[in-house]
């Protein structure tokens, strides 16, 4: 039986998956973990609650311990924009707090999904239908702790059969917690600016096209690589994985589609697009569709609708 602990569990994943989670292994077999946040009275009262810092040993290994947990789900990080703002706060938080779920996960026997980002590639990666193993020479700090990442946790396979697992997300789309400062950040609040205001200013040029997912089926990629058959994840811990691929000229006009009344404006902040220039256009996602059957059901048309429909119901609750 599954018994999960999941990091960074207040944040824009976090507050989707643990509920996810629940809802397959059971309330009781999943504890959130948060930080400094307030977590939902949904997510405190749905099943177990604890707050931690991911860099503090004694505390995570004592909840660890406690809950006799088998599975990490590791999401506390700085985000993009967050880590450019304090980049050395960020190399501790992503770097650190990751050796710290790793060694507890060592010494516990537990299983770890970690997840990369686009971030993970740089400016010298090819941005069109960028390949699973390509180039990775990021200039950003968040880019930089993905690319560890990744290599720090293919190692503790490698050394220490540690059964590390991950995906590199696109920028996600959500309408439960708000995205914690990161670049794509962009292509969540024109939702909330559309419905509460008709209009939206951008951070980013017209035509800035980045891989984007909605979060169902970010939710459902983190569950099926877990379940997946370890013998077949050759590429364990950083599977590119896509859903759509827009610039903000076309999210725009998807919304348009759909409130007519509806404009954009653009004052481009200098670090938001050049973090945005630096990452791939589309990713090729095709290993992660052949290993472990990786496939995304919502596209731009399918993700506006639903997302105009579900913070609509939410903003007027
Ligand atoms: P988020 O910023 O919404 O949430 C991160 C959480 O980490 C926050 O709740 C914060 O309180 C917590 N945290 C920060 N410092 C901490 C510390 N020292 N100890 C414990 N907790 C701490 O981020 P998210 O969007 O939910 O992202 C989760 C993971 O997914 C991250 O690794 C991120 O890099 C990755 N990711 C996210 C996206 C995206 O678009 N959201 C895309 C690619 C990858
Ligand atoms: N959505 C994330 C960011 O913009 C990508 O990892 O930082």
């Amino acid at each position: 039986m599954r018994r999960i602990l999941v990091t960074g569990a207040t944040g824009q994943i976090g507050s989707e998956l643990t509920p996810a989670l629940r809802q397959r292994y059971g309330a009781e077999q999943v504890v959130a973990v948060g930080h400094r946040n307030m977590p939902t009275e949904s997510l405190r009262s749905g099943g177990p609650y604890a707050a931690c810092d991911a860099r503090d040993n004694t505390a995570l290994a004592e909840i660890v311990q406690k809950f006799n947990i088998n599975t990490i789900y590791h999401l506390a990080a700085l985000l993009s924009v967050a880590a450019e703002k304090d980049p050395q706060l960020a190399w501790d938080v992503n770097m650190n707090g990751l050796q710290n779920v790793l060694e507890i996960a060592r010494s516990h026997g537990c299983g770890v999904f970690h997840p990369s980002s686009i971030a993970a590639f740089g400016p010298d990666t090819p941005p069109i239908n960028t390949p699973q193993v390509t180039i990775q020479r990021p200039n950003t700090m968040y880019g930089i702790s993905k690319v560890a990442a990744e290599l720090l946790c293919d190692y503790y396979y490698t050394r220490y059969r540690v059964d590390t697992r991950g995906v590199r997300y696109p920028g996600l789309i959500s309408h439960i917690a708000l995205p914690g400062g990161g670049t794509t950040d962009y292509a969540v609040e024109i939702f909330y600016a559309a419905l509460r205001k008709r209009k939206y200013t951008c951070p980013l040029k017209p035509d800035t096209r980045l891989d984007m997912m909605y979060m169902p089926d970010a939710i459902q990629a983190a569950m099926r690589i877990m379940e997946a058959d370890s013998t077949k994840l050759l590429h364990r811990n950083a599977y590119n994985i896509t859903a759509m691929s827009f610039s903000p000229m076309e999210l725009a006009a998807a919304i348009k589609k759909k409130i007519p009344e509806f404009t954009i404006n653009y004052e481009v902040d200098p670090i938001h697009q050049a973090i945005a220039d630096s990452w791939p256009d589309n990713m090729n996602d095709s290993a992660a569709r052949s290993q472990w059957g990786w496939a995304s059901q919502y596209d731009l048309e399918r993700m506006t609708s639903d997302m105009l429909a579900r913070l609509a119901a939410k903003l007027t609750a």
